[in-house]
């Protein structure tokens, strides 16, 4: 560790709850890091005014601009670049990212996707979640590589289903566990204590065999 707050670059697509919560932790000091600039592929992303509201620079790539995902993500590297950082962080980022990219931020790229992967990757993963019967669903963060959402694992939290469950029902008590869940595991990176070695995570010196499991309800429960 450097003794500098790990940087963070945090790219959204709405709404930015989870970059709240991010901002919210870096401010009262339990996740030592700093969000050192929000990248949106949607220029009304909510999440653009909560980062402009917490002083943090802000910058849009419209993907609609490009012809392909290549010219995107060449626009999306360049302000990468522009503003240094340790860690790219997806919060809400939907857009694919290519094998190249993940390639080149191999290690310092970590998403968050509302399902307990390898469950449900890809889209409208609450009504699938209901729709399949689940008894438990949940948040899973992990290292992005070219699979999509197929990363290793580093952590999951597992939600409870309840009878008469919507997708509205069931999102909203997901995205409040995400609230946890995220700062928690980004607080790792930031203290050193977390890394992506050939296709395997450490994580306090030791290879993880299966991601950290967390409870909504409770603390660490493995
Ligand atoms: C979150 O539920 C996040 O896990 C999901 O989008 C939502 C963003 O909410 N991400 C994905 O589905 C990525 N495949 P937010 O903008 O309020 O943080």
């Amino acid at each position: 560790m450097t003794g500098r707050p790990t940087r963070l670059a945090v790219l959204i697509s709405g709404r930015g709850s989870n970059l709240d919560a991010i901002l919210r932790a870096c401010a009262a000091g339990t996740l030592p890091a700093q969000v050192v600039q929000v990248i949106s592929n949607r220029p009304h992303a909510g999440g653009l005014e909560l980062a402009a509201a917490a002083g943090v620079p802000t910058a849009v790539i419209d993907h609609r601009r490009f012809p392909d995902r290549s010219g995107f993500e060449q626009a999306l590297q360049a302000q990468l670049d522009a503003v240094p950082c340790d860690l790219v962080v997806l919060a809400g980022f939907m857009r694919v990212l290519t094998a190249d990219f993940a390639a080149r931020h191999r290690g310092r790229l970590l998403n968050i996707h509302p399902s307990l992967l390898p469950d449900f990757p890809g889209l409208h993963t609450h009504e699938r979640a209901l729709a399949a019967g689940v008894a438990e669903h949940g948040a899973s963060v992990h290292f992005v590589t070219a699979a999509v959402d197929g990363g290793p694992l580093i952590a999951q939290i597992r939600v409870p289903v309840q009878a008469g469950d919507t997708p509205d029902t069931l999102a909203a008590r997901v995205l409040a566990a995400e609230h946890r869940l995220y700062p928690t595991v980004l607080g790792w990176y930031a203290q050193g204590r977390l890394a992506l070695v050939g296709e395997r995570v450490l994580l306090d010196g030791l290879w993880l065999a299966a991601p950290v499991q967390f409870a909504a309800a409770g603390e660490r429960d493995d």
